[in-house]
């Protein structure tokens, strides 16, 4: 039974995020900071990044391993030339039981008014948006290239119009940045369909200098928003989600908040990632990667191919959110979330 396949801590594979570019239109404060992306950031070189041929083909053979989904990711995957055409590739992808597999991507959403019906005509499923503040001012010193807050609302309105929903909102809170726009944040997307989601700030990388007391406590999130419109939890869907989901009582629709720093979610973590260069790696904090794409331009045929990916899934044994506590910052070398796609 090859969905058996678990890891050290018997976690199975079920999630393959796939980065498609390290390069982004955006510079958020927190991700690509200029001082480190700036004109001469050295970016991968086209030929170093994965065809689209080896994409499918990786995804391919993890999804004969178990992954029924895959989400594309960045950098700003919009960015990748012809991504509607890798998309129409992946969604051909079925899973041994004949299932299609769960198609998603996470985007800036800066190019998705042009884009949301091909993605959608060529198979994608969902889409998911950051979007850090309602306030114009204030998000563009959050994206830092000046991106007005109305093109990604726009993007959000041609997404859900389109079908790609529920789009899902990803809100990144830091205190004293964007924590006094919870409940706003709230309001305006309660009774839309579109899924809310408050992450805590995370110690992705070593560029974005966090720190602690930046982090706001995602019970702090739900206990504000329940003061003014009742929440109930609802059950996740799958063990190893991300978010913790709760439902507004008054038919208001649901949020949810990802809290990888006050409450880790390792323990079901079933998620691989594949950087744009084809590198995996089996932990979005990891500090090296396996060369899957040297394996293949050597000439693995896929049955070596997933004997390799399977052996080192069978190995991992990850769980750097519940460690964090106990790590002293800045002594680990760590990937970048701009380069591996959170
Ligand atoms: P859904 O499956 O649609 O719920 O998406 P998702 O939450 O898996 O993906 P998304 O790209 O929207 O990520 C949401 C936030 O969770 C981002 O800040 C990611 O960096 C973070 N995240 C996703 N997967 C993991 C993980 O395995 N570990 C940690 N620590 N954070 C993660
Ligand atoms: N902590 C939490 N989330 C982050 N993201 C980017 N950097 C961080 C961080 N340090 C978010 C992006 C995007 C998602 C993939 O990860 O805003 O929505
Ligand atoms: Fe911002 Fe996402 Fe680009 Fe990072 S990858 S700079 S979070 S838009
Ligand atoms: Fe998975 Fe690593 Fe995130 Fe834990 S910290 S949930 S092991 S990716």
């Amino acid at each position: 039974n090859v969905s058996a396949i678990t890891d050290a801590r018997r976690r199975p594979l079920h999630d393959l995020r796939i980065s498609v570019t390290d390069r982004c239109n955006f510079r958020c404060v927190y991700c690509m900071p200029k001082e480190i992306f700036g004109r001469d950031f050295q970016f991968r070189e086209r030929s170093e990044l994965l065809t689209f041929e080896e994409i499918e083909r990786l995804a391919r053979v993890s999804v004969s391993l178990g992954v029924h989904k895959l989400r594309i990711t960045g950098g700003e995957p919009l960015l990748r030339r012809g991504i509607v055409d890798l998309v129409g590739m992946l969604s051909q992808l079925k899973t041994p039981e004949g299932r299609p597999v769960d198609l998603a991507m996470t985007t800036n959403g800066s190019a998705l008014p042009h884009l949301a019906q091909d993605l959608i005509d060529a198979g994608l499923k969902r889409v998911t948006i950051s979007l850090d503040s309602l306030d114009d001012e204030r998000f563009k010193a959050i994206n830092d290239v000046n991106f007005p807050v109305s093109r990604v609302l726009k993007a959000i309105e041609v997404a859900s119009e389109v079908g790609l929903g529920p789009v899902k909102i990803n809100t990144v809170v830091k205190k004293g940045v964007n924590d006094d726009e919870i409940l706003t944040l709230a309001e305006h997307f309660r009774g839309t369909g579109q899924i809310l989601r408050f992450i805590e700030y995370m110690d992705v990388g070593t560029t974005n200098g966090w720190k602690l007391d930046e982090v706001l406590p995602s019970t702090e999130v739900v206990s504000m928003i329940n003061a003014k419109w009742e929440l109930e939890p609802v059950t996740k869907t799958e063990p190893g989600e991300t978010a913790n989901r709760w439902r507004y009582k008054d038919g208001g629709g649901e949020i949810g908040v990802i809290s990888s720093v006050t409450n880790a979610f390792c323990g079901n973590c079933s998620r691989a990632r594949v950087s744009a260069e084809g590198q995996l790696f089996t932990c979005l904090f990891a500090g090296s990667g396996l060369d899957l794409r040297a394996l293949m331009r050597d000439g693995a045929d896929d049955e070596k191919l997933a004997e390799v990916l399977s052996g080192h899934w069978r190995k991992r044994d990850d769980n750097y959110s519940e460690l964090r506590a106990a790590l002293t910052p800045g002594n680990r070398k760590r990937i970048e979330m701009s380069y591996i796609g959170g």
